[in-house]
């Protein structure tokens, strides 16, 4: 008879495993490792039902399949470890509850967590963005936040709702949107989410460019759904740079908070920025592989010529050296339409002595910065994990948020409603 040793949440894949549950299988790792990590407290009925129904098909179909002995109470303690034992585990004490949506790989769950909070819903559906977060925070992301069924599982109550939503523009001609304006956008689905659940406050972020999007016209609705629609007071977006909080990436981001009306609260301060200033050397990594990181001297010509080429035509098509004591520009990895050709342009290369490097490199030892430098240019702590490969985590750090600046103005959220 074989052990219960290898069970695992990862194990739980859909191919083998056939259980009818009213959620399509993908969600069933979602369901077991939120209810894993609320097993403690009052939020657990919110996933109890499906969760557990769902390990007992689990146990049983283990024993069919494997002839194993396990009972569904064991079962439960090795998962329980398992999501347990990451590196950003739950705060003990727990002062707040917070949703995080469009949640990438944690940005915004590693900056709450530290002051606190424990996250109590996460959605985000890309496949291997579900990996880092999983690996780091213990729990599986929910899919499509545009489906009922994953809504479904939002606990009740929370206090504060973050978002970092994509930007698309509202088909609302000439006049000024309001809720059902903005049906079928991503934005609807927050909205839908703050109107139905009321947190004391939310925290949404988005590239600078949403103030000019669509005219302005796409901001514009926004703030008159949360001010108006939903009863949030909204002081005026603030542009925060990332290079102000301690990461030297200049890299600046429109940050949106908003309070429940009925908590009275009138001013917002947003954060200051520090006075520490960091460089690109405070987090270049000393020992690089040498054949993975530095670029070929035939590979850098390239990259010149292209730069010539682009010149000008304002399409930012380029590169930069960034000299040790210099910061790096917005990490951002190009992705559709004319931009499939910025790929590189944004993976911001350095200096390095070339006397340290021997064979193919080129003669100036010019090299991509790492997926750890990227990590660091976001303010992601060493112990942060990063178990994909080097292209699936560029596009996961490039998409997600400089920690430190979130902490920051979430710290500044939180003196009002706690
Ligand atoms: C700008 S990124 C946010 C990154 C995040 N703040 C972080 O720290 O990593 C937006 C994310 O929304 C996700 N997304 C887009 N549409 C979605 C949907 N319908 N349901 C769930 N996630 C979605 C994308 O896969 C992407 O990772």
């Amino acid at each position: 008879m074989k052990t219960i040793e290898k069970i695992s949440i990862d194990e739980l894949d859909g191919k083998r495993f056939k259980i009818r549950l009213v959620e399509p299988i993908e969600e069933k790792k979602a369901i077991l490792t939120h209810y894993l990590h609320n097993i403690k407290n009052v939020n657990e009925h919110e996933y109890q039902k499906d969760a557990l129904q769902f390990l007992n098909e689990y146990v049983v179909y283990k024993e069919q399949e494997e002839n194993v002995s396990i009972v569904a109470e064991q079962a439960l303690q090795q998962l329980l470890f398992e999501v347990e034992n990451v590196p950003f585990p739950t705060p003990k004490n727990y002062t707040f509850k917070f949703i995080d949506l469009f949640a990438g790989i944690g940005g915004f769950r590693i900056a709450m967590q530290n002051l606190g909070g424990k996250c109590v819903f996460t959605s985000e559906w890309d496949k291997e963005a579900q990996k880092t977060y999983k690996v780091n925070f213990g729990e599986v992301p929910f899919g499509d936040i545009t489906k009922p069924y994953v809504k479904k599982f939002i606990p009740e109550k929370f206090d504060v709702l973050c978002a970092g939503f994509p930007c698309q523009a509202f088909s609302i001609a000439g006049k000024r949107g309001g809720f059902d304006d903005t049906r079928g956008t991503l934005f609807f689905d927050v909205a839908e989410i703050i109107k139905n659940h009321q947190p004391k406050a939310i925290f949404l972020e988005n590239v600078k460019g949403l103030r000019s999007h669509d005219k302005g016209k796409t901001l514009e609705t926004i703030l008159n759904v949360l001010r108006n629609d939903l009863n949030y007071f909204v002081p005026e977006p603030q542009i925060i740079n990332a290079k102000d909080f301690g990461v030297p990436q200049h890299r600046e981001r429109i940050y949106i908070v908003g309070f429940h009306k009925s908590l009275g609260i009138e001013s917002f301060e947003y954060p200051k920025p520090i006075e520490k200033k960091v460089t690109f050397a405070n987090i270049k990594e000393k020992t690089v592989p040498p054949t993975k990181y530095f670029l070929s001297t035939q590979y850098i010509q390239t990259l010149v010529n292209h730069k010539a080429r682009h010149e000008g035509k304002g399409n930012g098509f380029g590169y930069a050296i960034i000299p040790d004591d210099g910061i790096a520009n917005a990490i951002v990895v190009g992705g559709m339409g004319r931009e499939r050709n910025l790929v590189f342009d944004h993976r911001i290369t350095d200096f390095t002595p070339t006397t340290h490097i021997k064979g193919t490199v080129n003669r100036d030892g010019i090299r991509k910065m790492t997926p750890r430098e990227w990590a660091r240019l976001q303010g992601f702590p060493d112990k942060y994990i990063i178990p994909v490969s080097d292209a699936s985590a560029y596009k996961q750090f490039g998409n997600s948020v400089a920690v430190p600046a979130i902490q920051a103005t979430a710290e500044q959220i939180l003196k009002l409603i706690l």
